[in-house]
């Protein structure tokens, strides 16, 4: 190969090189926050995760005891799967409806969302997902603190 040729191939191959990475990121960022955490499997290991860590928890069990654990996991899974884009449609009552008159705490919410943390350590899920659901369910504080 002549030399000219030669220094004609390393601009194209590098722009190859760089426009399949490109591709392969923007592919996996176009995805959705479902997709990425694992979809269903992944998301209903984290409710059960989560049911059990509250179950075992003397902070905000109290708030569950009369619960239909069924229809909370549920309702819960499809809530969460909506909130990360997933191909779920949530049409369970609001979050104001469903937790005003419960005297949920700021103290609480926060204990509840250390608890999902756990639960979503040994769900596997990665720490920058872990971030994108959790900026997604914290804005949910003002509907969900009703005293
Ligand atoms: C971002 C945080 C939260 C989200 C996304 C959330 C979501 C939900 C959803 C979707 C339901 C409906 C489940 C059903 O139909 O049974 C529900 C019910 C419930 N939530 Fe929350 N919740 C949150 C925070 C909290 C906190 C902090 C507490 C208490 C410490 C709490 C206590 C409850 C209880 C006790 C129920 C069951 C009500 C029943 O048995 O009918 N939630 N929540």
């Amino acid at each position: 190969m002549s030399k000219v040729r030669f220094m004609l191939l390393i601009p194209i191959l590098l722009l190859c090189w760089s426009c399949s990475s490109h591709s392969l990121l923007d592919r996996d960022s176009n995805q959705t926050l479902f997709n990425r955490i694992g979809g269903q499997p992944v998301l209903e290991k984290l409710v059960n995760n989560l049911v059990k860590n509250i179950g075992q928890d003397d902070v905000i069990f109290h708030f569950f005891a009369d619960s239909n654990v069924t229809r909370f996991k549920d309702n819960l899974y499809i809530h969460l799967c909506s909130v990360a884009d997933g191909p779920c449609h949530y049409g369970g009552d609001s979050m104001v409806d469903i937790h005003t008159g419960m005297n949920i705490r700021e103290g609480d919410f926060n204990h509840l969302v250390e608890l999902m943390i756990t639960a979503m350590e040994s769900s596997g899920i990665a720490y920058p997902l872990q971030n994108e659901l959790l900026s997604r369910l914290v804005p949910l504080r003002n509907e969900i603190i009703k005293i």
